[in-house]
């Protein structure tokens, strides 16, 4: 690693100083746009500054709190830094920080839940209004004042064009070799202005490698070495193994009735454990040379492009452990050829992904006997982590799957319920669901087939009964003219089954 600075931008290197200096030109009530994704290129030594500056302000008895804008989660240092302070007035789009959530589900913080090809636009368009600063970390800064990007890009474009006040962190930790990977696209308009994003290839390249700057707004850089979160993924378990495999038979079978071409479409694979050893089965399966045109990259798709059977990846973001970061910095040259990392604005833009036709498999919290699928809030009052991409793709895919074990906390929860306790993805946008117990092909089926493929395929067997008990109950209520026969429901017990679980600890009863 190179001690040399990597600001090569004569005027920008005057403004090289500490985080603790930096962190000074932050003012309470800012709304600060940082960078990071998944763990990725996140700013790594201003925010625990900003976070102690916030707690001695506190303890003056003086109020700072700030709104953070990411790409999507980051880390301890810089959610749990700031959460833990009490400083986040509000965030927005997508965390999964423990102390974040727990603020959140104690209404100790405003959290909006928003889709990421969202954000960007949102702030173009004035909806979430004055962004005061950017606080973004990048891998470098050349002569001409361009930043080379780290390891993700999410929003960075945006903040880095509409903050009025810029911070810099240079993070000598990301290799240099990360130059070249990046697409960075700045043909975007405001309607009624836009063009079409000219991508008609998951591996497209239609930008430049480098992010913009104007000098003028640079305030502060600080020059870091320090490495991003890369945690560790579980190993695949016998669940996940068995999803994998059920999506695995269901991707085959398309193939063979002409419904996929033999190379698939490209594939979106979601956050998280599960979504990981999918691609692990997938990895396993016939197919050579295919595209991915997805959200993050996580270990299982850099396998993939090592064994052959993905071709290209086009991300937004890499979400490596801390393995798949040491494979990934070894062969650097050949995942440079086959990595494309795009603002998350254009990874996850509606218009690609449905001209691209992207099988998105994602993974989900819950899902009802009519397919509508809560990814986001547990029991419907507590938030988990965020929407994420999810709806980004599942909405505009070719084929979208959502997957999760049937059963949760050991038995005690069906993750198959008569009523969502929360949508976020509507019967509208899932195609398929599938469990470790089978997949319903929900495709052409009208809701009351559509339950019962659900039940019989996806829910675990404790609940197959109780749940094939309610729909017919429900039916009964229909033919005897008090409800509706189109997507049957018994209303006062709809819930119950959440309701349960919060008294007694198990949805089946004590
Ligand atoms: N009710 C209550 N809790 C449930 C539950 C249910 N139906 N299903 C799962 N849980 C709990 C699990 O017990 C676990 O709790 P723990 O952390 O206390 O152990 C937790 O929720 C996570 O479950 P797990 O099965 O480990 O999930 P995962 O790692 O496969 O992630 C999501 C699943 C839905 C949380 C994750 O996919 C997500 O955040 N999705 C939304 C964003 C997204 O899809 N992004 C990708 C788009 S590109």
């Amino acid at each position: 690693m190179s001690l040399e600075s990597r600001v090569l931008h004569a005027g920008m290197r005057r403004k090289i100083m500490s985080a603790q200096e930096a962190a000074a030109l932050i003012r309470h009530g800012d709304n600060i746009g940082m960078s990071g994704f998944t763990g990725a290129g996140y700013p790594k030594a201003v925010p625990p500054a900003l976070a102690q500056r916030i707690a001695s302000a506190n303890a003056a008895g003086d109020a700072f709190r700030v709104g953070v804008w990411t790409g999507a989660s980051t880390a301890p240092e810089l959610d749990g830094a700031l959460a833990q302070v009490g400083g986040i007035e509000l965030r927005l789009p997508y965390q999964s920080d423990p102390v974040c959530r727990q603020r959140i589900n104690a209404g100790e913080m405003e959290y909006i839940d928003i889709h990421l090809s969202h954000v960007a636009q949102f702030v173009w368009f004035g909806f979430l209004g004055r962004l005061d600063v950017a606080l973004v970390e990048v891998a470098g800064i050349r002569e001409d004042g361009s930043l080379i990007p780290a390891t993700s890009v999410g929003n960075n474009k945006t903040w880095l064009d509409q903050a009025s006040r810029v911070i810099l962190e240079v993070n000598r930790r990301h290799p240099a070799g990360l130059q070249g990977m990046h697409d960075i696209y700045y043909g975007t308009q405001r309607p009624p202005l836009r063009k079409p994003i000219p991508i008609t290839g998951a591996a497209d390249r239609i930008g430049e490698p480098w992010l913009r700057v104007d000098p003028d707004k640079v305030v502060a850089i600080v020059e870091t070495d320090l490495p991003d979160r890369n945690s560790a993924f579980a190993p695949p378990d016998d669940t996940s193994q068995r999803i994998a495999g059920h999506i695995l038979d269901f991707l085959a079978h398309e193939v063979k009735h002409g419904r996929l071409p033999d190379t698939l479409l490209p594939l979106q694979s979601g956050v998280g454990n599960t979504a990981n050893a999918v691609l692990a089965g997938l990895d396993a399966g016939p197919w050579h040379g295919l595209a991915a045109y997805t959200e993050v990259l996580q270990d299982g798709m850099l396998q993939m492009l090592a064994s052959g059977t993905l071709a290209s990846v086009s991300a937004t973001a890499l979400s490596l452990s801390p393995e798949g970061m040491r494979e990934f910095l070894e062969r650097l040259d050949f995942y440079r050829e086959r990595i494309v990392l795009r603002p998350q604005e254009i990874s996850n833009h509606p218009e690609v992904i449905r001209r691209l036709g992207v099988i998105a498999m994602n993974g989900m919290i819950e899902a009802d006997l009519y397919g509508n699928v809560n990814s986001t809030h547990l029991m419907g009052t507590r938030i988990m982590n965020g929407i994420g991409g999810s709806g980004d793709f599942a909405r505009n895919a070719y084929l979208s799957i959502f997957m999760t074990g049937s059963t949760a906390k050991n038995g005690r929860i069906s993750c198959i319920v008569p009523m969502a306790s929360h949508v976020d993805h509507t019967e509208h946008d899932v195609q398929v669901i599938v469990t470790e117990q089978g997949l319903a092909d929900l495709r052409g089926l009208a809701p009351r087939a559509r339950a019962r493929q659900v039940i019989a395929r996806c829910a675990h067997p404790d609940y197959r009964p109780m749940l094939l008990d309610y729909l017919e109950r429900a039916e009964a209520a229909g033919r005897a003219g008090k409800s509706g026969l189109h997507t049957p429901h018994l209303l006062a017990e709809a819930l119950s089954w959440h309701e349960r679980y919060e008294r007694t600890g198990d949805m089946r009863g004590s």
